[in-house]
């Protein structure tokens, strides 16, 4: 049976990923260690909060001490690292955090594995894995042409995607030098339930249903790559359960999409099925993003080739699920809005 610990489990990704995996394994046990930071939220996890083969444990992956007495009772053979500052505006106006969580946090985590894992003649154990879920980010802005393969070199522009790079050296060198066995992912922009309304689709529906202004940074034809959640959790749980340790693979599936493109097919589908008032009169172009990346394009042929996966929703369907999820769980958003989250807004497009 494979004893997960899974970091920041009650964020967008990571709380879809375990709400997959417990309902594709039944033999199965998933830690789920998440600080809850502002993005954190265990209402995500409702549905499996009463499972039995799953825990949630609120601490930090800063924090050794913890981590070395998680893996001693629990005795982990898998490591999956989604844990993270994951906000590139945020990381703009407060870089500090991301060094501390992306890099210092998977440091810590790092070495906490190995110490439980390394056996005295420094080999591994054949079923354990550490996995450090990235980003595209890591390898910077493309032009109009061209796909960002693990081969490409990594230049990274923001604090955010400067901190994940680091993160991924890290990891990179725990395989090279002491043979660790690791995977890195670097996945696109997804989309799905669950999103932190502070990432352009969340963040669109719900100024659309509050009738509140779409704020486009410049001029709303930078190209990000949509990958609808679940397709990246079972591109995690295949890299996990079955490539060879040391490959790093990104995922993507081809739909790239301006954020023009996003905004409008949102208010479309919006002004059609729940609020004619909504309309393109909303957008409202804003001064850009500093250092803003043009365009972000995955060719994920490796992991086709080496792993048969490709992702299984198209955009079409795949927003439009997104879309219907978000108006029919408005206690979700409203919960998150209520909060903090207001205040952290205004000043995000205070004067802009
Ligand atoms: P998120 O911000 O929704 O979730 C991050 C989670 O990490 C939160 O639950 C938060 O409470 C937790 N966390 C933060 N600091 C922590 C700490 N020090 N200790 C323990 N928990 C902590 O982010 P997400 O969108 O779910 O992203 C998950 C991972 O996937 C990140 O590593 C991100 O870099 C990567 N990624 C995201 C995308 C995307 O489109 N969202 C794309 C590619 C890669
Ligand atoms: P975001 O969801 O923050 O993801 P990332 O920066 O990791 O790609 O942003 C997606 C794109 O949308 C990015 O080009 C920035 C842009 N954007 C806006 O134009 N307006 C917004 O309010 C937000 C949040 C993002």
């Amino acid at each position: 049976m494979n004893r997960i610990l899974v970091t920041g489990g009650a964020g967008f990704i990571g709380s879809n990923f375990i709400i997959y995996m417990l309902k594709k394994y039944n033999d199965i046990f998933i830690v789920n260690l998440d600080a809850i930071t502002y993005s954190g939220n265990l209402k995500n996890l409702k549905s499996v909060e009463n499972d039995e083969r799953y825990v949630f444990v609120k601490g930090d992956i800063r924090d050794k001490e913890l981590i070395n007495n998680l893996f001693k009772q629990y005795d982990f053979n898998q490591v999956v690292n989604f844990a993270a500052e994951s906000h590139v505006d945020r990381s703009i106006t407060g870089p500090d955090i991301f060094v501390e969580t992306n890099i210092l946090g998977t440091s810590t985590l790092l070495n906490c594995a190995k110490e439980a894992w390394e056996k005295e003649d420094d080999s591994w154990p054949e079923n354990v894995r550490f996995l450090q879920v990235s980003t595209d980010e890591v390898y910077g802005s493309l032009g109009p042409d061209g796909f960002f393969t693990e081969d490409t070199p990594l230049d990274p522009h923001s604090p955010y995607s400067a901190s994940k790079t680091g993160a991924d050296l890290l990891v990179k060198a725990y395989f090279d030098t002491y043979k660790m066995p690791i995977n890195i992912t670097r996945c696109s922009n997804n989309y799905g339930p669950y999103q932190f309304p502070e990432k352009l689709i969340p963040l669109v529906i719900n100024n659309c249903l509050n009738h509140r202004d779409l704020p486009i940074y410049g001029d709303g034809l930078q190209v990000r790559d949509w990958l609808y959640v679940d397709d990246h959790c079972k591109a995690i749980d295949m890299i996990l359960m079955s490539a060879k340790v040391g490959e790093t693979y990104n995922i993507g599936g081809h739909n790239e999409r301006t954020n023009l493109q996003i905004v409008n097919t949102i208010i479309d589908y919006i002004q059609k099925n729940e609020d004619e008032t909504v309309g393109s009169h909303l957008i409202k172009h804003v001064e850009d993003r500093k250092g803003h990346d043009r365009r972000y394009g995955i060719d994920p042929t490796k992991i086709k080739d080496d792993l048969g996966w490709y992702p299984e929703t198209s955009f079409e369907e795949g927003i439009i699920k997104t879309i219907r999820w978000y108006l029919d769980n408005k206690e979700w958003m409203e919960d998150i809005v209520s909060g903090d989250y207001v205040k952290y807004y205004e000043e995000q497009y205070k004067g802009r």
